[in-house]
């Protein structure tokens, strides 16, 4: 393994841009479609694999919405969430701030409890065994209206303690975050940490409003923010952490090859642009993954790497006290190992 590969590896990472739902595997499906009576649209690996073949955003979204169908109890989201962390531990990464989507569960009338206990208890046993620390962001649907989105906020009343933060996920072309401005005002007078997806398909634009009329803490995706000047530089000056996502840009079409990927131009211009899964199953890797192939195609040096991972964590949303922990371990790691 090269140099660089070990080094990926090695360092302590955090993961900011995870959607649990989107780390069902197809064999967790099959288990869970079994033990739960649903019928799927697959009947064999094969099937899914050969299913997973995306021309865009909405073709994934109808995919993944059918797949988290065999999710029904509280056990379901528990063993989905301890598979996750399992990987996380193979990787290496010590901390991780997970998007999960109460409407696709409340929808087909399984409890916004259900799905939030039984990521929390995985998420409390990744830290009692692994040391993973976390973060919970419940993200709204943007093809749902932002009454459903105030009705899901409300619901999360009664389990703050859970919840850190909100987010904006789904089918984005034609939903600007400015459908969502209430809501995401709401969320931030409740002392939640905001984020939304903006920039993956939609225009520049969506990423300016998720800046100026949500106030977002940090931006998922955010690719196409590249094509504004403007925005680079309230970017730059805000220190919003981007989180990018390379092997699903790449099999959702946001970008036709790695090779044209712009995450080395957003170093270059000084954003704090971070690495990132998105929905690991879904797109063909996990975390480490999603490293070794940027690097590969970008040929990023390996001072690259180590701002990538280190803004993993400076992008989080942990307090001073642990981010500096973590940004300690890394560098007497790369002291130690020099
Ligand atoms: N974009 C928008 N919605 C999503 C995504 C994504 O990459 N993954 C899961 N829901
Ligand atoms: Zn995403």
């Amino acid at each position: 393994m090269s140099e660089i590969k070990k080094l990926i590896e090695a360092l302590p990472k955090a993961e900011l841009h995870l959607h649990i739902e989107g780390s069902l595997e197809p064999e967790l499906m099959f288990a869970l479609a079994k033990r739960n009576g649903i019928s799927i649209a697959y009947s064999t690996i094969e099937e899914i694999h050969q299913a997973y073949q995306f021309e865009n955003l909405q073709d994934f979204l109808d995919i993944y919405y059918a797949g988290m169908s065999v999710l029904i109890n509280e056990q379901d989201f528990y063993d989905l969430t301890w598979a996750y962390l399992i990987k996380c531990h193979e990787q290496n990464i010590k901390h991780v701030e997970i998007f999960f989507d109460p409407q696709g569960h409340t929808t087909r009338g399984v409890a916004f409890s259900t799905a939030l206990f039984g990521i929390d208890k995985a998420l409390k046993k990744g830290f009692s065994e692994f040391g993973i620390s976390s973060k919970t962001i419940m993200c709204f649907l943007r093809h749902l209206s932002e009454e459903d989105a105030l009705i899901t906020l409300n619901e999360a009343k009664d389990f703050l303690p859970l919840i850190d933060g909100v987010g904006l996920d789904s089918s984005e072309v034609g939903n600007p975050p400015s459908k969502f401005k209430n809501v995401f005002a709401s969320a931030r007078e409740m002392g939640l940490k905001l984020v939304a997806h903006a920039g993956e398909e939609g225009p520049p634009s969506y990423v300016e409003e998720a800046l100026f009329l949500l106030n977002i803490d940090r931006l998922d995706h955010g690719n196409r923010a590249m094509e504004s000047e403007s925005l680079i530089e309230e970017l730059k000056t805000r220190q919003i952490a981007l989180t990018v996502c390379p092997l699903s840009n790449l099999k959702l079409g946001v970008v036709a090859d790695l090779k044209s990927h712009p995450l080395k131009s957003m170093l270059d211009q000084g954003l704090l642009a971070t690495v990132n899964s998105d929905d690991p199953s879904y797109f063909g890797g996990y975390l480490n993954d999603n490293y070794f192939a940027i690097q590969e195609a970008l040929n990023l040096t390996k001072e690259q790497i180590v701002t990538l991972i280190k803004n993993s964590f400076t992008g989080s949303f942990l307090g001073d006290e642990q981010r500096n922990k973590y940004l300690n371990e890394i560098d007497n790691y790369l002291k130690n190992n020099a």
